[in-house]
């Protein structure tokens, strides 16, 4: 599997850090990686659900996981002491249908959670802290026509309250918009389709894409490496990223899998995702130090030897195929 030699951890070998959200898509990376660069990282996720993380890694069941709430913040502080975290990355967070699904739920979980991340930051004097935004966020300014959501108005609200706490308190922070996440682990939201059509497709099953036309797609190892480079060193500022790559037509996915799979028959239908899809500014990469993100066609190529090896330790089986597939029709 492919590993991130440019990513220094030496100042957190050994040392705790936070990952909340850590059962998800990014999350489950960004444990490899830390674990991988000898830190200790510290699960924090409503569900004890490793299945992400047991796609990518062999010993997911020794990872130190804290079942909690975010929107609990006395213990997200108790167990930030209790570990005596040095960093936190803070994914966890409610996406784009879950938000319409339950707009009060996904408020408390989003904003509210995303606030007691920064208070837990600012009572440890925490200088390494880096959280999820979204290119959801930039397309709620009045001066664009793509879809304004609660989700997207959580991430603004985030991205604005990380501000405030740096310049009222001096807590440093990175804030990452991730465009639109492929790859093992990504199972869920309004984008994991592409993700879902190459596991069916190297499955032999059928599968139509609900969107066609230009998608930033980035890895989602290559996501998570962004997050963990992001607390590899102290900050001192409060900067917000677009996480951007070239833009790939969906189609492309569409002809690499149904060239690769003849047993199978993937299709996009359906309108362009309403949101931002822009090639790198390469700001982010440029701050944290990192190489440019793989190619596309590796990327497929590292899902796929991902799938494989998976099913070869049997986690990645029938039952869990259809399930993701289920999930996603
Ligand atoms: N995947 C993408 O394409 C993408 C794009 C832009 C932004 N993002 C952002 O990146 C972050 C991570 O995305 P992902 O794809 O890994 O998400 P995901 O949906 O795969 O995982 C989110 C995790 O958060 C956990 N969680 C939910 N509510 C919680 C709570 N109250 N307390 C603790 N844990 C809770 C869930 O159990 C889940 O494991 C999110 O903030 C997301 O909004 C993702």
């Amino acid at each position: 599997m492919p590993s991130y030699p440019a990513l220094d951890l030496s100042e957190l070998r050994n040392k705790s850090v936070l990952i909340t959200g850590a059962g998800g898509c990014i999350g489950a990376w960004a444990i490899k990686l830390l674990n991988d660069g000898g830190a200790h990282p510290v699960a924090l996720d409503i569900s004890d659900d490793r299945s992400r993380l047991d796609l990518i890694m062999e010993d997911a069941s020794k990872v130190t996981w804290e079942l909690g709430d975010i929107t609990d913040y006395e213990s997200v502080l108790a167990l930030s002491k209790k570990h005596d975290v040095q960093a936190i990355i803070h994914l966890a967070a409610l996406q784009v249908p879950y938000c319409k699904a339950d707009p009060v739920g996904s408020t408390a979980i989003n904003v509210m959670g995303s606030i007691h991340m920064l208070e837990t930051a600012r009572q440890l004097g925490l200088t390494r802290l880096t959280y999820a935004s979204s290119i959801a966020a930039p397309a709620m300014h009045a001066d664009n026509d793509y879809l304004a959501t609660l989700y997207g108005a959580h991430k603004v609200c985030g991205e604005q309250m990380a501000a405030v706490y740096w310049q009222d308190w001096q807590v440093p922070s990175i804030g990452i918009r991730p465009c639109v996440v492929y790859g093992p682990g990504r199972d869920r939201g309004m984008s994991a389709a592409p993700t879902i059509a190459l596991l069916a497709a190297w499955a032999n099953r059928d599968y139509t894409i609900p969107f066609t036309g230009p998608v930033t797609y980035v890895h989602a190892e290559d996501a998570a490496a962004r997050f963990v480079a992001a607390i590899c060193q102290e900050q001192s500022s409060a900067p917000v990223f677009n996480l951007d790559v070239e833009p790939t037509e969906t189609q492309a996915i569409v002809d690499l899998c149904n060239a690769r799979f003849t047993k199978s028959k993937i299709k996009a239908s359906g309108g362009q995702l309403p949101f931002p899809a822009n090639s790198s500014d390469g700001q982010l990469d440029a701050h944290l130090g990192l190489e440019p993100y793989r190619d596309f066609r590796q990327g497929i190529e590292d899902t796929l030897a991902v799938f494989a090896n998976a099913s070869q330790r049997n986690v990645l089986n029938n039952e869990l195929i259809n399930e993701l597939i289920e999930r996603n029709l």
